[in-house]
């Protein structure tokens, strides 16, 4: 629950302005907490205070850091960062620094989500043999059941494979199915991670078919930590340092932004 620390408030009411549900009212020029209303957490009001006046059960409610000052020319570097972004499939055999991909997911916290619950879980998967294991479990899969057998054909005959590449690394998103929009708060954590990934210098791809069989297939499941109880994965990612795939140019999109403006 937030709190107002009284001795530190001035009295400007930005919190007041900041609350998505009118959470906090005005009362004799300072705030107060409105009875039977919904509070999201999303700390907005002690985002604002000028006076870090705000804490969440008893403790802060912001960084302690300072607000970071973006550069100047940022909006061209983080168009530039979007459009070269590029999903990778070909990686070098070790797998990337776990400190690096840890902080990356970490920065994904901050994407926003419905209601602010943030549904997005990770599992991180640099165990070679895990993967080989995976893998495996898939072709035999496409075997029995004969969905996708593509994955199989460009396998064998093409030494192509369209669901891991060869990453030394696999990260998996998952989170509970009764979230309010746990398909886009999964996406859009995914999404802001693999910018941050590859600002770092990891190539990412993302790994439909490996979402779809971490589901689907339950001896996958049994190499992995137990999803907690009606929760499923929502996503996956390639990832690893990338290997003979450069990129030159920026590829041409053949759908831009189709807009109608009313
Ligand atoms: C939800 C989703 C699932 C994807 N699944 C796969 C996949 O299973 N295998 C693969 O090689 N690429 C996969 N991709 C990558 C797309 O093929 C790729 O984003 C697209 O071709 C554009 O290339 P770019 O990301 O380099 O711009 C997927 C992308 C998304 C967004």
């Amino acid at each position: 629950m937030i709190q107002v620390r009284k001795e530190k408030c001035i009295g400007c009411l930005a919190c007041i302005r900041v609350c998505p549900f009118t959470v906090l009212t005005e009362e004799e020029g300072r705030p107060r907490l409105r009875e039977g209303k919904v509070c999201l957490k999303c700390m907005h009001c002690a985002a604002a205070c000028p006076e870090r006046a705000i804490t969440f059960d008893g403790k802060e409610a912001v960084l302690h850091e300072p607000l970071p000052v973006l550069p100047e020319g940022f909006p061209e570097a983080l168009e530039s960062h979007i459009m070269t972004r590029r999903s990778y499939r070909h990686f070098k055999k070790e797998a990337p620094d776990r400190e690096v991909v840890r902080r990356a997911l970490d920065v994904a916290s901050w994407a926003p989500s419905a209601k602010n619950q943030h549904p997005a879980k990770w599992i991180v998967i640099d165990s070679e043999d895990v993967i080989e294991r995976i893998m495996e479990y898939i072709v035999e899969n496409v075997k029995e059941t004969g969905t996708s057998p593509e994955i199989v054909s460009e396998l064998k005959e093409e030494h192509n494979n369209v669901v891991m590449g060869n990453a030394p690394m696999l990260i998996l998103c998952y989170g509970r199915n009764n979230a309010i929009n746990s398909p886009a708060d999964t996406a859009i954590a995914m999404t802001t991670a693999e910018l941050a990934l590859q600002a770092r210098g990891i190539g990412t791809c993302w790994a439909g078919y490996l979402t779809r069989f971490c589901n689907s297939i339950e001896r996958i499941r049994s190499l992995l930590p137990e999803l907690p109880e009606n929760n499923s994965f929502y996503g996956a990612f390639m990832v690893g340092y990338p290997q003979g795939e450069t990129y030159h140019h920026i590829p041409e999109r053949l759908k831009r932004a189709d807009i109608q403006w009313v």
